[in-house]
């Protein structure tokens, strides 16, 4: 294999990069056993070279069900984490240790503890979104694709804490006819989104559907002709009959859908004041560079107190037995 030299930030890390990173990695996945599990809003080329690309869901059931000795998550930390967790005899390799998410960090768990105290009578559903000792406090994980359908299986006379994202919330709660109490938490990435723009879009394009990620603002799902979870909007747009889409989420999703809907034509939202603001600064911190690294070197590596893994696992089985 072609090797060029390279300056590594990492004592543990190779002191080469290869010139085809591609076949680099498939060589270390097939020595490593190991299964690369990425997000749809990993770069283009990290989705290429994915074993399986999901949402949430998915991406929990295929950790949970692999065979492998190795789960490389090329997406966000609780994702990995939630890897872990169903899969703690496995090791579980996560790019970039600094990819987080702000709905995570929006909600530190003392202050959820905190905010549980107050509504010690309510059952706690909690947004996959979250860090794992929160999933610990909780009595239900939810994703964007499952959490309508989990939240009106709950016993009616008991009131519901959802925790971390207000706007999944808001629309869970219109949804399922719920009243929720709500963590006001954030996607910094949604909460970016230009209604103005949507307008504009629209008038250019006056026959494309609008396709919504929950986690956006109400004014801006209000405008939406289909709300799901990132595989339902993917799946959305391959059984609809529009033929284009203006699409309200991260924009590493488009890859996905113009590889497997070529017919289709597909519309990023840019975020206020036009700028590129949508681009998930956490999901795209990962590189196929640091994906062949940490392949390379067994790390970063998620691991957990299994303690808090055992508290953090029951929600989560519980999630997926309700799920459909
Ligand atoms: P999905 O479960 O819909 O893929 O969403 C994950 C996420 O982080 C959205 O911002
Ligand atoms: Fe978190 Fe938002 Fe990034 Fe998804 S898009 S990982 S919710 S910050």
């Amino acid at each position: 294999m072609v090797l060029m030299t390279a300056v590594t930030a990492n004592s543990k890390a190779p002191t080469a990069v290869p010139v085809d990173l591609a076949a680099a990695i498939q060589d270390l996945k097939r020595k490593r056993n190991a299964v690369i599990l990425a997000h749809y809003y990993q770069e283009p080329e990290i989705q290429d070279i994915a074993d399986f690309i999901g949402d949430s869901l998915e991406l929990s059931r295929k950790a949970a069900g692999t065979n492998a000795d190795v789960i490389v998550f090329c997406g966000v930390h609780f994702m990995a984490e939630t890897a872990k967790i169903l899969s703690p005899q496995k090791t579980v390799l996560l790019p970039d240790l600094d990819a987080g998410c702000s709905l995570a960090d929006d909600c530190p768990a003392d202050a959820f503890a905190d905010f549980r105290a107050r509504h010690p009578d309510h059952i706690v559903v909690s947004y996959i979104n979250c860090t794992a000792a929160v999933k610990a406090q909780s009595d239900l994980i939810c994703t964007s694709s499952n959490a309508v359908d989990l939240v009106r299986q709950l016993p009616a006379d008991r009131p519901i804490l959802f925790a971390p994202d207000r706007n999944l919330g808001r629309w869970v709660q219109k949804q399922s006819g719920r009243e929720l109490t709500l963590w006001p938490g954030r996607c910094i990435v949604h909460e970016t989104f230009s209604e103005e723009a949507v307008l504009r879009l629209q008038i250019e394009h006056p026959a494309a559907e609008v396709i919504a990620h929950p986690e956006c603002l109400e004014p801006l799902l209000d405008l939406a002709d289909f709300i799901g979870s990132t595989s339902k909007l993917l799946h959305h747009a391959e059984s609809s009959s529009a033929e284009s889409f203006i699409v309200l989420t991260e924009p590493g999703i488009l890859h996905q859908m113009q590889q497997r809907i070529p017919g289709k034509t597909f519309l990023a939202v840019p975020g206020l004041d036009g700028c590129s603001c949508n681009a998930c600064p956490y999901m795209r911190l990962n590189t196929l560079e640091k994906l062949w690294r940490c392949l390379s070197v067994g790390a970063p590596e998620i691991e957990m107190d299994e303690d808090l893994r055992l508290r953090a696992l029951q929600p989560i089985q519980r999630m997926l037995e309700m799920s459909l």
